[in-house]
């Protein structure tokens, strides 16, 4: 059994006037016509509640999407026991008949659902055209098929030597119980990646998606379903983190948790885990990505148009919500009259507003906790005399939760914005003498508490090996003369470390081997 090589899904481009642009506009507005009514997905049964929850688009908010139905703990436990009795059929079906159905989930989503899952993306997380398509067209497909090929790599792998009189296998088993994916807002493939990396090893899930992604989550699980993943393998519930917690974590069949999302959340969880771990039949696997706080260096030989472009691009695409985000940014004075100018214009040039306008390149933050929260931390900005705002710094709610795109240049390199992490549009600069380059490297690596992506821009051989070598341990993935964004899938495998995650890798096969509890036989003639 041979799987193809996969290539990366293209990229359309949304052109005025091309026929894919004129079939997202119609998906766009079936979309806002129709008021879905979106149901939990429990061993293969809609379930719907009493408990009916609005859902509407971040960016125009007194709108309705639609409405998902919310579950309690016995969803819970019914997804749980939905998964169990789906098991042992799952699990002994040939690998290839699973790796067939995954192809097929791909094939689905590049082909007949590509607008519909990118129009929800766009109107449900507030994603512009393009950042939809690399997201819930492209992304998502790209961890599919390579999923689907190192997974093929992980059970045809060479088995171990056997002497004569001997027959020695390593046989790949799923988790012995259930897996629990809990998802983030910010991206449809992560949403949709884990689930199925750990359901195609062979292994049973629980999903639980962020509220604010539940729009887009429900069109991918009836990709799933059209398919052919059966009933009970990927069952889908819409119930709040800690109710769904308390149910999961104090099962004797949890097997591992699957997690992308706030560094704070998976840090409970994994306590939670461990002051249970005498409940469980096996210790769980404990795969979690989490935030970040990402930095562009610049080097004084950097060249200045590549540097206002990773800044900008990396901070503000997609509202500065994407893990990778560059939040934080390192510039040396003399660079900087240029360089700010440059930054400025370009932001200046962005025009915000909802997604259906396709000119719109900033959209809304994700919720009005988000707002607030992006509100407090520029209005203290503007309060404290050592920062500058020095583009942006204007809010406003009453349509969309709208963060114009902003600028804050710090006097010092600890400075609140330049550590926390906010997730949204807002970027800090810091700007150093020349003569201090190395030890910025010192301060950048001292203050990173994540490290899950950065970036130095320099046309500087010998300052790009001292800073990579230096920021080793700062950033699970690197860029050089790039932005920190945009990680694409079999190209530049994703995660990081300290605060970040455990650095599994989406869309590898270290991350596949997570999903797998391998049992050695030997036999003896
Ligand atoms: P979040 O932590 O608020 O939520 C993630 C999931 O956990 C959601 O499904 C949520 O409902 C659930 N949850 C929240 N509290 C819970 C609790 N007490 N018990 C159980 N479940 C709970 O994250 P978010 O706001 O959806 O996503 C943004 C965060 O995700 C950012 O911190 C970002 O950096 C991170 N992220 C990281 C990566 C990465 O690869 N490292 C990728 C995407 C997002
Ligand atoms: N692939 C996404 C990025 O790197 C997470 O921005």
């Amino acid at each position: 059994f041979n799987v193809p090589q996969p290539v990366n899904e293209p990229v359309l481009s949304y052109a005025p006037g091309s026929k894919e642009r004129k079939l997202l506009q119609q998906a766009l507005q079936t979309a806002l016509e129709q008021q879905r009514d979106i149901p939990m997905y429990i061993g293969g049964e809609e379930v719907r509640t009493d408990k009916k929850v609005t859902i509407r688009p971040p960016h125009k908010h007194k709108h309705v999407l639609g409405y998902y139905h919310e579950g309690d703990a016995s969803h819970v436990e019914d997804a749980i026991g939905a998964a169990l009795a789906a098991k042992e059929a799952w699990e002994g079906l040939p690998w290839e008949q699973r790796a067939a159905i995954f192809l097929k989930a791909a094939d689905l989503i590049a082909g007949p659902y590509r607008y519909r899952l990118n129009a929800a993306t766009m109107l449900g997380q507030s994603k512009n055209a393009f950042q939809a398509e690399i997201d819930s067209a492209c992304e998502i497909v790209d961890f599919l098929r390579f999923n689907v090929k190192y997974m093929c790599e992980i059970y045809e792998q060479q088995p171990p030597v056997s002497p004569p009189g001997n027959w020695n296998r390593v046989e790949q088993r799923p988790l012995e119980g259930f897996v629990f994916a809990l998802t983030p807002f910010n991206f449809t493939a992560i949403a949709g990646n884990l689930p199925t990396s750990a359901a195609m090893m062979g292994n049973v899930v629980v999903w639980k998606p962020a509220n604010t992604q539940i729009y887009s989550a429900h069109v991918l699980m009836e990709v799933f379903r059209e398919a052919g993943v059966p009933d009970g393998v990927i069952n889908l519930v819409y119930v709040d983190g800690p109710t769904a917690g308390d149910v999961i974590f104090n099962h004797p069949d949890f097997a591992g948790i699957h997690f992308t999302g706030s560094t704070g959340v998976f840090q409970h969880i994994w306590k939670t885990i461990g002051n249970n771990i005498h409940r469980y039949k096996s210790y769980p696997r404990i795969v979690g990505e989490t935030g970040g706080k990402d930095f562009i260096l610049v080097h004084p030989s950097a060249d200045i148009k590549a540097s206002a472009t990773a800044i900008v691009r990396g901070a503000f695409e997609y509202q500065g919500q994407k893990c990778s985000a560059a939040s934080r940014v390192y510039i040396p004075k003399s660079l900087w009259p240029e360089l700010k100018e440059l930054i400025v214009q370009d932001i200046k040039s962005f025009k915000i507003g909802p997604v259906d306008d396709f000119s719109n390149f900033i959209n809304a933050v994700i919720d009005e906790k988000s707002f607030d929260k992006l509100a407090k931390y520029i209005d203290a900005a503007k309060q404290d005399d050592d920062v500058e705002i020095i583009v942006g710094g204007d809010y406003d709610k009453s349509e969309g939760y709208f963060i114009h795109p902003t600028v804050i240049v710090a006097n010092r390199p600890d400075y609140v914005t330049m550590c926390e992490e906010l997730f949204g549009p807002v970027l800090t600069i810091y700007v150093y003498d020349d003569g201090q380059w190395t030890e910025m490297l010192d301060v950048i690596d001292k203050t990173s508490i994540y490290a899950l992506t950065g970036a130095i821009i320099s046309q500087d051989r010998y300052a790009i090996t001292q800073a990579t070598y230096a920021l080793r341990n700062a950033a699970g993935n690197f860029y050089i003369n790039d932005k920190c964004t945009g990680a694409v899938v079999g190209q530049q495998p994703f995660g990081g470390a300290r605060g970040s995650g455990t650095n599994d890798k989406a869309g590898s096969m270290i991350n596949l081997l997570r999903w797998v509890s391998p049992r050695t036989i030997k036999e003896t003639f």
